[in-house]
């Protein structure tokens, strides 16, 4: 496959450049050739598209098994892709939660079946489920310090400091408020101080506490875009964890956007029966990118801040190595999008299960048009064509 004619993320820069694709992954970056042309089967053109690599979503919460009336991994992953996010990692929080070797595996399986895009898995960590990751060997463990959906929380000091010690990859925390984010750096064992990463950081002062231990942070584009006051307008949909901070926090959070290592929906679909039930929780797939450009066309976000937060540093942070940027040898995940194109948000017409969005209503300026997964289109202008 050839690509020509579009504007290409290449090296924190956008220029035009010709993209070969083979077995799934980037073969060259060139300027145009005919000749070079003729020599392919498939050739597309992304005249006006930017090309940016497939986006990566490190907070992601699929609902399989257990909770499929909210989204499984098929619905979960249209909605990705029609997002722009061909990687997810997912939550382990589920009805039987993540905990053992066996479940991880399960998952894996129903994922393999299902899903459209990537899914990589967080392992949960419970008070003693120590031998269990030894063997599941997970790409990265969740520690849940506060209560959330499911029961996955940790009260136990030793154990929180056993997990630390112990798991030498990355260790992602959901712990809200700074109380708990300083008990959290109270127990990092000392010579691992880096690999802690803290989901959803709703406040500049959780950043700093976070950075100064070497940690990374994420955070969500509800917690950037969205404050107290917009509840009122959310009305029963408004419960979500960390809940929406003050205004005076939210614009503090966006003088710290060097400081943010990336930008995760924590996508949690509930149904809105379960939302006046007060279920916690917003879905985010198919709206993050499109609000950040939508941003960047109001001159409030930079392309470069984009992917380095949405692909580049999530790639890094998880070690997922063979993506996350256009470069030769790289997994051919790309989008095409179209920094142009007005649209509206409409929850019913979301590809999410649960069919309804906190932006819902809100007219946007940026969107995906093509999706190529392992170097082959799989959605074009709205439509999935795989
Ligand atoms: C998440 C969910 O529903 O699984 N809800 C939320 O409000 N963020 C749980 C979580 O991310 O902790
Ligand atoms: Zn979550």
């Amino acid at each position: 496959m050839q690509i020509k004619n579009g504007k290409i993320f290449f090296k924190n820069q956008l220029v035009e450049r010709n993209l070969i694709i083979e077995n799934g992954l980037i073969k060259r970056i060139s300027n145009y050739s005919a000749s070079e042309e003729e020599k392919q089967d498939e050739v597309v053109d992304a005249k006006g598209m930017l090309i940016l690599p497939g986006l990566i979503d490190v907070h992601v919460h699929m609902r399989e098994p257990g909770d499929t009336y909210k989204e499984d991994f098929k619905t979960g992953s249209h909605a990705a892709i029609a997002g722009g996010i061909t990687t997810v990692i997912d939550m382990p929080n589920n009805k039987l939660p993540t905990i053992t070797a066996q479940r991880l595996k399960e998952k894996e399986k129903l994922a393999k079946q299902k899903a459209i895009c990537d899914v990589f898995f967080h392992m949960g960590a419970t008070e003693n489920n120590f031998d269990e990751i030894k063997k599941a060997e997970p790409l990265s463990l969740k520690m849940y310090l506060s209560e959330t959906t499911g029961d996955l929380v940790l009260k136990d000091k030793n154990a929180i400091k056993k997990h630390l010690e112990i798991f030498t990859r990355k260790i992602v925390v959901h712990a809200e408020g700074q109380m708990l984010i300083d008990r959290l750096v109270s127990l990092l064992y000392k010579n691992k101080k880096g690999n802690i990463h803290l989901a959803h950081t709703t406040t500049a002062k959780e950043i700093d506490t976070i950075k100064a231990v070497s940690g990374t942070i994420e955070v969500t584009p509800h917690h950037l875009f969205l404050s107290k006051k917009y509840e009122e307008k959310l009305g029963k949909l408004t419960p979500v964890k960390p809940p929406l901070r003050d205004e005076a926090d939210r614009r503090l959070l966006w003088q710290s956007l060097d400081k943010i290592d990336c930008v995760a929906t924590d996508h949690a679909p509930h149904t809105i029966e379960d939302k006046e039930d007060g279920a916690y929780g917003y879905p985010g797939l198919e709206t993050s990118l499109a609000i950040m450009l939508d941003a960047y066309n109001k001159k409030l976000l930079t392309i470069n801040w984009i992917v380095e937060r949405m692909a580049i540093n999530p790639a890094k942070i998880f070690g997922l190595n063979d993506r996350g940027e256009i470069a030769v040898g790289k997994k051919a995940d790309l989008i095409f999008v179209d920094t142009k194109q007005e649209w509206q948000v409409k929850g019913e017409e979301l590809e999410t299960k649960c069919k309804w969005s906190p932006f819902d209503a809100w007219h946007l300026r940026g969107k995906v048009k093509t999706v190529i997964r392992n170097g082959k289109t799989i959605y074009e202008g709205g439509e999935f064509v795989y």
